[in-house]
């Protein structure tokens, strides 16, 4: 296993002759160990089938299988499939998935650590992931929004990019919003947690599943607070310029495995469709995703 570093700052390392039937524990370790500390590892050369990827993301943790059926692999349902490409007339997984800021099952009351994501099929134009490290985000605020932030909580929540699913048809939309509600009503989190692994302060948050921010006794803080942290952090950049957004490229053949407590990120946007297919796999590590969070 050979690990080359961005030089500086930079997020993201490329890990070349990564082979997980062979890997030690201690280059297992390693790898997390450069996912929690670089943010993101891209794994070379990995053209693995899906029953192998799903061999790597056990090495990793315990796999969390995505609630929504919808979205299942057919035949390993542990793997998350995004995908614009029907196979034989037939839509697998869902398109157009994760155009929007946000942290992987952060409206969920167990987020996993970590997420890895092998592309299959590579758009040629518009590819690439972006990111931003909330980490390093929260560091660059301004005084007094930290201040305002500290000891608050957040809710978040699934119900503004919710996919409606193919038996949704002719449902009136009260309905499916109240079973949304209902099925994951939407949950609070402290607004800064400790990362368990590095003791950095993320600012978890994100435009796509935060709803709300309120004091200590519930008392909500007003969308004006939210609105300027989100501004503050890159999310409203419309240009994607903002100096926090990282525009991660990857080509067929690599994994990605991110931090998923740090890191909120972005499908990029494409105003001509390209086929776009990849599959996801995410984990649960030894920690919870901060201490705060009661062991099952
Ligand atoms: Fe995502």
């Amino acid at each position: 296993m050979k690990i080359t570093e961005q030089l500086g700052s930079a997020l993201g390392a490329t890990v070349e002759d990564f082979d997980h039937t062979r890997a030690s524990g201690a280059d297992i370790e390693a790898l997390k160990h450069l996912v929690y500390t670089k943010k993101i590892a891209v794994l070379k050369g990995q053209n693995l089938t899906p029953r192998q990827f799903l061999d790597l993301g056990r090495r990793l943790g315990r796999p969390e299988t995505y609630y929504e059926p919808m979205y299942h692999h057919p035949e390993l349902r542990e793997i998350f499939v995004s995908s614009n490409v029907p196979e034989n007339g037939r839509q697998i997984g869902v398109p157009k998935t994760g155009k929007f800021w946000h942290a992987d099952y952060q409206f969920m009351p167990d987020p996993f650590g970590i997420t890895l994501i092998h592309p299959q099929v590579v758009p040629q134009k518009n590819r690439g992931t972006y990111f931003i490290d909330m980490g390093r985000a929260y560091l660059k605020l301004p005084g007094d929004l930290r201040k305002q932030v500290a000891g608050t909580y957040c809710r978040h929540s699934v119900r503004k990019y919710f996919k409606i699913r193919p038996h949704d048809v002719y449902r009136p939309l009260s309905e499916i919003i109240e079973e949304v509600e209902r099925k994951t009503p939407a949950v609070r989190q402290p607004t800064t947690f400790t990362h368990p692994l590095t003791g950095e302060t993320v600012l978890y948050i994100s435009e796509g599943f935060t709803v709300g921010i309120e004091d200590a006794d519930g008392k909500p803080l007003g969308d004006d607070l939210l609105h300027r942290l989100f501004e503050a952090t890159g999310q409203l950049d419309d240009t994607f310029e903002h100096d926090n957004i990282h525009l991660q490229g990857f080509a067929r053949g690599d994994l990605l495995i991110w931090d998923n407590r740090s890191l909120i990120h972005r499908a990029r946007h494409t105003a001509t469709p390209e086929p776009t297919v990849s599959h996801r796999v995410t984990v649960h590590d030894e920690r919870k995703l901060h201490d705060g969070i009661p062991a099952a």
